[in-house]
């Protein structure tokens, strides 16, 4: 029997080994994790994260062929392959901080697996990288191994959250890159007939490793490049009456660009756009392409452009001030389907209402009341000018309550706004939020969620990202 162990047991390392286990019923996966909470979630019934099907894909495999543990070390030594699924967020400090990526984890994985093995490994980068990690960790592996023989593959995961399991299941590609050498391209097959159990061969792409490396940094960037491209264009739109839904509809109809990922938002967000991009610029800066690294800074740029611009929208409207007024939040995590908060716009829009002394009342169904707290506490990073930004104060905390539902969170407010996309905000009775909320009474939907006429004729004023505005929007001077 095949073993695999996989070394970090997050959004990444859980989901996609409980698949492979799945799929693959002659092999041995074990994922392991320094974190006992995290481990212990994950044998109980209610894992550490909120994934559609995931509790199936568990439930089935679990203690058949399918193992958490924070015995990293046994199943490191007793592993064929490795996969290495940890952290690898933006350095904070020191050389690079802001937007370097911060391989501590990462190194700290790999000089491990060359301390405890005793057999030859395959390696597997499934953190997304900079490009030539890989011969920085075949450095550490080899300079410590004594002698064993370890191959070095890079293997970077495109699942999306909220859709993990079906992007598994049916992955538009599987990306292997590996070293050149025939005991690279037999660590390369080895992988490669892993994933074949369930992935047409045809989806299977081999690569050497730096372009396999690249390829995920660049198709993040891509990604995120769409969104701020129709990000930017909403904000053209509702300076000329123009509607973002129209334009990105006709603009998706080429088949040069496709309709996917062209949805105007208040921001992308999540633990890997920003930071991978960040990541890309350094290495742009690193390699003399100051040119190169400064478009792509742009994509971010335009991100946050787009979250202070929905602030200022939401406080201008409301006569330049939100002191005191109840304004209920729909939606904190980054996307639906997900409880992920990591880089949420949600975070950036409620510390600038608190910031304009309004009183939050918060709403979402995965993410828990500490986990909001946490995240308007924290102390974040200023990507830019590497400094850190203030958290929200312990003062500011007490003008944020929690609500059960939507319903609570719109009562006596002065203004509801949309933040993250959940399938029950569209089926949400607004004639009895109306009723029951200050006139006049204001929706901001940051991810074009409702229904702007329908809403307006029950009398809401109504501010759609990227669509025509109320007269009385327009009639209040923003400074965007
Ligand atoms: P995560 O933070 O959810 O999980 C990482 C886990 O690694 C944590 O549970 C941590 O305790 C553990 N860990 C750290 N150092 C360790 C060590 N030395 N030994 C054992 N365990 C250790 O991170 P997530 O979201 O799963 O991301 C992992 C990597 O995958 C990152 O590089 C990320 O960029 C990449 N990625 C993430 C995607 C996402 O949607 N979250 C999608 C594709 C790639």
């Amino acid at each position: 029997m095949v073993k695999i162990c996989c070394i970090g047991a997050g959004y990444v390392g859980g989901p996609t080994m409980a698949v492979i286990a799945l799929k693959c019923p002659s092999i041995e996966v074990a994922v392991v994790d320094i974190s006992q909470p995290r481990i212990s979630a994950w044998n109980s019934d209610h894992l550490p994260i909120y994934e559609p099907g995931l509790d199936d894909v568990v439930k089935q495999c679990r203690g058949k062929n399918l193992f958490f543990s924070n015995d990293v070390e046994k199943h490191v030594a007793e592993a064929d392959i490795v996969f290495v699924s940890v952290n690898t967020p933006t350095k904070s400090q020191g050389l690079g901080a802001g937007k370097a990526a911060d391989l501590t984890y990462w190194e700290s994985a790999a000089r491990m697996i060359a301390d405890v093995s005793k057999s030859a490994k395959i390696v597997v980068e499934k953190s997304t990288v900079p490009v030539k990690t890989a011969e920085a960790i075949e450095k550490i592996l080899t300079h410590n191994s004594k002698g064993i023989n370890f191959q070095i593959l890079s293997n970077p995961e495109f699942l999306a959250e909220g859709t993990a399991i079906q992007d598994l299941f049916n992955p538009d590609r599987v990306l292997i890159g590996g070293r050149e050498t025939p005991e690279g391209l037999k660590a390369v097959q080895t992988l490669k007939e892993v994933y074949a159990h369930w992935v047409p061969e045809e989806r299977i792409i081999c690569s050497n490793l730096w372009s396999a490396e690249l390829s995920k940094l660049a198709a993040n960037a891509f990604l995120a490049q769409r969104i701020s491209s129709v990000n930017a264009m909403s904000a053209l739109c509702e300076a000329t009456g123009a509607d973002v839904s129209q334009v990105s509809h006709a603009v998706g109809k080429d088949t040069r660009i496709g309709p996917k990922f062209l949805n105007a938002s208040v921001g992308f967000g999540g633990s890997c756009f920003q930071k991978d991009i960040l990541n890309l610029v350094y290495i742009c800066e690193c390699n003399g392409l100051p040119e190169v690294a400064n478009y792509w800074k742009h994509v971010i740029k335009i991100n946050d452009y787009q979250k202070a611009r929905f602030v200022n929208r939401i406080v201008s409207s409301m006569f330049n001030t939100v002191s005191g007024k109840k304004i209920g939040i729909l939606g904190f995590a980054f996307k639906k389907d997900t409880g992920d908060t990591r880089e949420t716009p949600a975070i950036d829009v409620c510390r600038g209402l608190l910031v304009d002394k309004a009183q939050l009342s918060i709403y979402d169904p995965q993410v828990s009341q500490d986990q909001i707290q946490k995240d308007l506490t924290m102390v974040k990073f200023d990507w830019e000018h590497p400094v850190l930004l203030k958290p929200a104060s312990p003062t500011a905390l007490k003008q944020v309550s929690f609500a059960w539902d939507a319903y609570e969170a719109s009562k006596d407010a002065h203004g509801i706004c949309f933040l993250t996309e959940w399938d029950e905000f569209k089926t949400l009775d607004f004639q009895k939020i109306y009723d029951n909320m200050q006139k006049p009474a204001f929706v901001f939907d940051g991810r074009n969620v409702v229904n702007p006429d329908k809403l307006r004729q029950i009398g809401f004023i109504v501010y759609s990202i990227g669509k025509p505005l109320d007269q009385w929007l327009k009639d209040m001077p923003a400074v965007l």
